[in-house]
């Protein structure tokens, strides 16, 4: 997706890319504008942990012009100053920015509740004060886990493995999850189309894979639409031996017993799980016969990782996410290089994400 975003630097600009969302929305934006109004309904408090990013500010300063997030800033405050200089950034003057080495006794705090989770997983107290704790991933993690923040976006700079390792230690699963896993959404001229796993799990087992069927079905109910899931293979329904056909069907069947009215078929290949007459008549018992599938769960990291990127570059699709699922709070990836206009998406699914969370953790009080 060619983002227009990145070159914006004025008022004007922003004006014009918001009447390019707009248009856009006709097309494939109406999934993520409702999201985005659900944000605005109420706004959260979103750590940015690059705020030594231009990209980063000006989806910051788009969220908060939007009514979307109350950004918080991370990082060395000269620097972020100076860029929202440059870029005439001018309604973030007034936010809150937190650069963790000037933050002596905020450290220590997080430090030693970093401490009390991590001791038998090899942390120090000196190790989480002296390093650990100032790093903007940790620091921004433990804002989010301590009630300080209500979500956290970071990944724009550093691997993905680098930034999600943070999360999982200081905030972890949601009770009764036992992996995350990443989606995205990718949007063409024949719809909106959901792809898990696509960022975390590298070769997960059909147990494992029913985690992320499950996780994925929540999200995708979260963007209004109803899944319709194929398990992908490169075989239909056995029509080819081998260890990635058995492991999608056995995941089907576990997933089947878990939640008998969720549609979901499997093992199948891509091109028959989104063409209804192929379907028809060659396998007209499936599922997804009637109605071919709108989510796709791919058997292994490498092909929903490979699968999305292609349509991204060669299949002129637009993506939204990486959106993380499962985290106990609201925590999102960004990809490496994202645009203004993929961070500012998942800013607003961050806090409808975060929204969410409170209800969750109020109905459990
Ligand atoms: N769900 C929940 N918890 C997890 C998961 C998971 N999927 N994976 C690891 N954890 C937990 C572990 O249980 C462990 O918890 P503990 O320390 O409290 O016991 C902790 O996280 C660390 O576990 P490790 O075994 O040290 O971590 P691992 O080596 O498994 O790394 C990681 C986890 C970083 C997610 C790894 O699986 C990974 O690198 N995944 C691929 C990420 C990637 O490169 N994606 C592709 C690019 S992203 C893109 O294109 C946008």
């Amino acid at each position: 997706a060619i983002d227009t975003g990145v070159a914006r630097n004025t008022i004007e600009d922003w004006e014009q890319y918001k009447l390019e969302l707009e248009e856009r929305i006709g097309i494939d934006q109406r999934l993520i504008s409702r999201i985005i109004t659900r944000a605005r309904r109420n706004p959260k408090r979103v750590v940015f942990a690059e705020s030594d990013d231009v990209n980063i500010l000006k989806a910051a300063q788009l969220s908060l012009d939007e009514g979307v997030a109350i950004p918080i800033l991370l990082g060395k405050i000269d620097v972020i100053n100076q860029l929202i200089e440059e870029h005439e950034l001018d309604g973030l003057r007034d936010c809150k920015m937190i650069d963790p080495y000037l933050e002596p006794e905020k450290v220590e705090e997080f430090a030693e509740a970093f401490f009390e989770k991590r001791q038998r997983k090899g942390v120090t107290l000196k190790m989480a004060r002296k390093s650990m704790m100032r790093s903007r991933n940790h620091f921004g993690c433990m804002m989010v886990e301590k009630g300080e923040a209500d979500a956290f976006i970071s990944g724009l700079s550093n691997d993905y493995p680098k930034t999600i390792l943070p999360a999982l230690q200081i905030i972890g699963v949601e009770p009764g999850v036992n992996r995350v896993g990443g989606m995205y959404i990718i949007s063409n001229s024949k719809g909106n189309f959901f792809f898990a796993d696509t960022t975390v799990n590298l070769n997960p087992t059909a147990e494992e894979l029913v985690d992320i069927i499950g996780l994925t079905a929540r999200v995708v109910r979260f963007f209004d639409t109803e899944p319709r899931m194929a398990m992908l293979s490169y075989s239909n329904f056995g029509s080819a031996r081998g260890e990635v056909p058995e492991k999608a069907a056995k995941a089907v069947k576990l997933a089947k017993e878990k939640w008998p009215d969720l549609v979901i078929d499997g093992d199948i290949q891509a091109n028959a799980a989104l063409n209804k007459d192929f379907l028809k008549e060659n396998y007209p018992f499936s599922e997804l016969a009637e109605n071919p599938a709108n989510t796709l769960i791919f058997p292994d990291l490498d092909s929903g990782n490979i699968a999305y990127k292609l349509l991204m570059e060669l299949g002129g699709a637009e993506a939204i996410g990486p959106v993380l699922m499962g985290m106990n709070k609201s925590v999102h990836v960004l990809q490496v290089g994202s645009g203004v206009r993929d961070i500012f998406n998942m800013v607003a699914i961050a806090v409808v994400d975060a929204q969410l969370n409170e209800k969750r953790e109020n109905s459990a009080k």
